[in-house]
């Protein structure tokens, strides 16, 4: 199904690792609804060679970029204008690494420097993009800004470890810079807070299985799957939401609204 939701719009969508990364089917979706897009991803993530077939499938041309460099971002920023042809009109932020969560570091053993650089790469990230496009005056009028993010940032998820405060960073960070935003340029800013989804970063958190599946039974929906969360990233995109900012969205299923569920509730019932 495609609405031409999105045609003559151009954008940067940064986070494609894989075909399950919520980024891929974000750039696919924002394709079938005539989208144009550069791709981008950290010089590391390039090395995989996966983005290179989704380029080619969406007719985008690839751009490195270490999000934690505002260097590498002005270069992205002023080539995207350039093979674009024009300023841009939607921003997909899909980026999030924390190494005490992939080393199995305790939320109570941090190792700060570890902190750090995942505050930087998951939170002031966003910041930089902002800043960024902002000075740069990058983003056309009804323009959109989204990034990504989880209710850990609300709630406790015990595993969700030093990510938890990073998401509540960002979801802070896309309030502030919305502001300024939407005064000074007509751009909106939102965050997605998005359901547990099986994609490296997501499968990075331990116990994720349990975590998953908790939710699935939680929801009265069910999980949103990265396409779900794709869907609506694009109605974020479009012109049927101009004066939606501010916003941190749930698209989780119903999760983010219940106390306890009958499936929670006979499994735990003896
Ligand atoms: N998967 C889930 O369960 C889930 C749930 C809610 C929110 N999210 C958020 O969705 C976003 C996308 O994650 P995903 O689940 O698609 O996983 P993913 O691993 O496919 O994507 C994460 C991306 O971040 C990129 N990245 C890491 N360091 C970077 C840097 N320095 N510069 C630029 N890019 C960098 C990676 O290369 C990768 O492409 C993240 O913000 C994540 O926290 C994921």
């Amino acid at each position: 199904m495609s609405y031409n939701l999105l045609k003559g719009k151009r954008g940067i969508i940064f986070g494609a690792l894989d075909h399950n990364s919520i980024a891929w089917k974000t750039a696919e979706r924002v394709h079938d609804e005539g989208g144009t897009f550069v791709l981008s991803n950290a010089p590391v993530a390039m090395r995989m060679g996966e983005i290179d077939k989704l380029a080619k499938k969406t007719g985008s041309t690839v751009i490195a970029a270490d999000a934690t460099s505002v260097e590498d971002l002005d270069h992205l920023i002023s080539e995207s204008m350039k093979i674009l042809g024009g300023k841009l009109d939607f921003v997909l932020h899909s980026i999030g690494m924390s190494i005490n969560v992939r080393k199995g570091r305790h939320y109570t053993d941090q190792k700060y420097d570890w902190t750090q650089k995942g505050t930087d790469v998951s939170a002031m990230s966003f910041h930089k993009v902002m800043q960024t496009l902002y000075k740069a005056d990058a983003m056309n009028e009804w323009g959109s800004i989204v990034a990504l993010t989880y209710m850990a940032a609300q709630r406790v998820f015990p595993d969700y470890n030093d990510m938890a405060d990073n998401k509540a960073f960002l979801e802070s960070i896309a309030r502030s810079f919305g502001y300024f935003f939407g005064k000074d340029k007509k751009v909106r800013v939102n965050t997605i807070s998005q359901s547990p989804t099986p994609t490296t970063a997501g499968s990075g958190v331990k116990g994720f299985d349990g975590f998953i599946n908790y939710a699935e039974r939680m929801s009265p929906l069910g999980n949103a799957t990265a396409l779900d969360c794709a869907n609506y990233t694009v109605t974020l995109f479009s012109d049927l939401t101009k004066r939606v900012t501010l916003q941190n969205l749930y698209n989780d299923g119903g999760f983010s609204n219940m106390g306890v569920s009958d499936s929670v509730m006979d499994s735990i019932t003896k």
